[in-house]
């Protein structure tokens, strides 16, 4: 990975543009009821950036009640019909969805964050996705550098990442301490594929996943390495029944049989909150794994474990690394994921000759 320069000012380092829908009730319940808990010092730093932009009132929450109240305020609201496109899986029945489109980044995958939300301000109806920062930078960046959209940007993700393995896998976090100190190494930095540290990042999406499912929402999950061409979400309003299991995962086709069954792409993956199983899937998905696998065998060994039936998206509009390779064409693609290759300038050349690299 190319490292960027982060010489920019730090003043604006914390930004939050929301839609413009304050849950103001909730905030008001919220700290009508909720209890002073007491919290591990190194999520302080998250809580106090957080708490900057929610004055007063929300003294008295928890800092997971914060993070959802970000979430909640940065909250897409989609309606299938709200594409023209050709999808065979739009239906007048949909209900609408509510969800967060999150991104994991750190400093070292920024250009490619950049490139993948500005093919999000290209379509005919952009939203606003979130992005869990692994470092501080990464919100200064975006804040000096994306004027039109800007995601919500939350700062300091790595400590809450850091915390909670501490708690749920405590042998991935002795494993991170020993490489933090055998290699000099930081979570925030680190991005070289198959690193240690890389695994920490590319597993921090699972704390995302878990956080959106958790506060309630829908959670779209995509791997910074993702351009859109056109409208995915009614791909994803398939059904309104919450009861509808086929539906309470939608991902992309890995196209990998031989190495996961269920062929789940972890690195884009629509999960419907409202399951019976969510909240107790994306909990077991850091909690109760093999210690140390990456986050592709964790989604794929638990789903295929407990039987879970998962919709894959296809092939032709989701097109993977894979699937480029073999068709080299995006005619009818909806996003292209520029995988199956490990490095920076790899990823940069597959989006460039299909005219999808739209940075300077
Ligand atoms: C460890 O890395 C930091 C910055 O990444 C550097 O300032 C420090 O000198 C390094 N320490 C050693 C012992 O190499
Ligand atoms: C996913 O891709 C694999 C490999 O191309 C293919 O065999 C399989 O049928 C696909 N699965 C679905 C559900 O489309
Ligand atoms: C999640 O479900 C599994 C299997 O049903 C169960 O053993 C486990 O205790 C549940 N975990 C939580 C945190 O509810
Ligand atoms: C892929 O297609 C483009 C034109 O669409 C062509 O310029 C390029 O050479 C092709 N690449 C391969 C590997 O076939």
């Amino acid at each position: 990975m190319t490292p960027v320069a982060t010489k920019r000012r730090r003043s604006s380092s914390v930004f939050f543009v929301g839609s413009a829908t304050l849950v103001i009730a909730l905030l008001v319940w919220q700290s009508i009821i909720s209890r002073p808990k007491l919290l591990p010092s190194t999520t302080r730093a998250l809580l106090l950036q957080i708490q900057q932009h929610q004055p007063k009132q929300n003294a008295l929450l928890s800092e997971e009640d914060l993070l959802c109240q970000t979430l909640h305020k940065a909250a897409l609201t989609r309606h299938s019909s709200s594409s023209s496109s050709s999808s065979s899986s739009s239906s007048s029945s949909s209900a609408p969805l509510t969800a967060v489109h999150g991104f994991v980044c750190n400093l070292g995958h920024l250009p490619l964050l950049q490139n993948s939300l500005a093919s999000i301000q290209r379509l005919r109806e952009p939203w606003i996705s979130i992005v869990f920062a692994l470092n501080e930078e990464v919100c200064t960046e975006i804040a000096d550098n994306v004027k039109k959209n800007a995601p919500v940007c939350i700062p300091h993700y790595a400590d809450r990442v850091l915390d909670l393995m501490k708690q749920y896998e405590p042998r991935s976090y002795e494993a991170y301490e020993q490489v933090k100190r055998d290699k000099n190494a930081s979570i925030a930095e680190s991005a070289r594929f198959n690193s240690e540290m890389y695994k920490i990042l590319i597993n921090a999406k699972l704390y995302a996943l878990r956080d959106i499912i958790h506060c309630g929402m829908d959670a779209f999950i995509t791997d910074v390495d993702v351009a859109f061409l056109q409208d995915p979400w009614p791909y994803f309003a398939t059904s309104s029944s919450a009861k509808d299991n086929n539906h309470m995962i939608i991902a992309q086709n890995d196209t990998n049989p031989t190495q996961f069954r269920l062929n789940i792409n972890s690195g884009f993956m629509y999960w419907r909150h409202n399951h019976p199983h969510s909240r107790n899937l994306t909990h077991t998905l850091i909690s109760d794994m093999v210690w140390w696998q990456i986050d592709q065998a964790r989604v794929n060994r638990l789903l295929f474990d407990r039987k879970i039936p998962v919709s894959l998206l296809p092939t032709r509009q989701f097109p993977n690394g894979n699937v480029l390779q073999k068709h080299n064409t995006t005619n009818q693609a909806v996003a292209v994921h520029a995988n199956w290759n490990a490095h920076f300038e790899e990823k940069k050349n597959v989006l460039q000759a299909h005219n999808l690299w739209f940075l300077e």
